[in-house]
């Protein structure tokens, strides 16, 4: 049987520097994945991108392709946004999609694609009054959102773990996500 197709989408924030510890998890999980990096966390990874695209058998996309390029990544079954940085979550609850990464999370969640998001931001960044309103807008176009004792706490700033970020539990939950869409 063919694996399902997870895009793993990370934006610029803590954890992303750990991403191959999300991957590994992902494969575990019995995923095919892909890495889509927004550009700003592509600047993190330019110098191991190669790693990323062997540990996963894919090209790892930051970019929009050009007019009449083919799609380089097999369609997707789910996607998970992980870590969501704060900028990232304001742009897409505004329906900004200027990344490749927020255009197919944004067009993915209405075409039927089951998306989940793991936000990593400190208290500061999710004291701004436009979190609370983006992560309404998330929610209510049925983007399964994590926080909470669910997900992720935003921690204080300068206190955050990013090597401890709980990849397991964003995969355990789209997996949740993603069966409940399937019955
Ligand atoms: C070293 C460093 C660490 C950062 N960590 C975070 C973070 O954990 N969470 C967050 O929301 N933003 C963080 N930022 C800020 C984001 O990188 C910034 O808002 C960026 O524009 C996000 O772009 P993206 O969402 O397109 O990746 C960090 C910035 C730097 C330079």
């Amino acid at each position: 049987m063919t694996k399902r197709v997870l895009y793993l989408i990370a934006c610029a924030a803590g954890p992303t520097q750990y991403m191959d510890r999300g991957v590994r998890c992902a494969q575990a999980a019995g995923w095919d994945t892909c890495v889509i990096l927004t550009p700003a966390a592509a600047r993190w990874w330019e110098d191991r991108l190669d790693e990323l695209a062997e540990l996963t058998g894919h090209r790892v996309r930051s970019q929009y392709k050009l007019p009449g390029e083919s799609d380089a990544l097999p369609k997707a079954d789910a996607m998970l946004v992980a870590p969501l940085s704060c900028t990232s979550l304001n742009k897409w609850g505004a329906g900004i999609a200027d990344t490749l990464a927020l255009g197919l999370v944004s067009e993915g969640v209405h075409m039927g694609v089951p998306v989940t998001a793991m936000p990593y931001f400190n208290q500061a960044q999710g004291a701004q009054p436009a979190v609370a309103h983006s992560i309404a807008a998330l929610r209510k176009q049925g983007v399964q959102y994590l926080d909470g004792p669910d997900g992720y706490e935003p921690h204080p700033p300068k206190r955050g773990n990013p090597e401890g970020f709980p990849w397991d539990v964003a995969l355990a939950a789209l997996n949740l996500h993603t069966q409940s869409r399937d019955a």
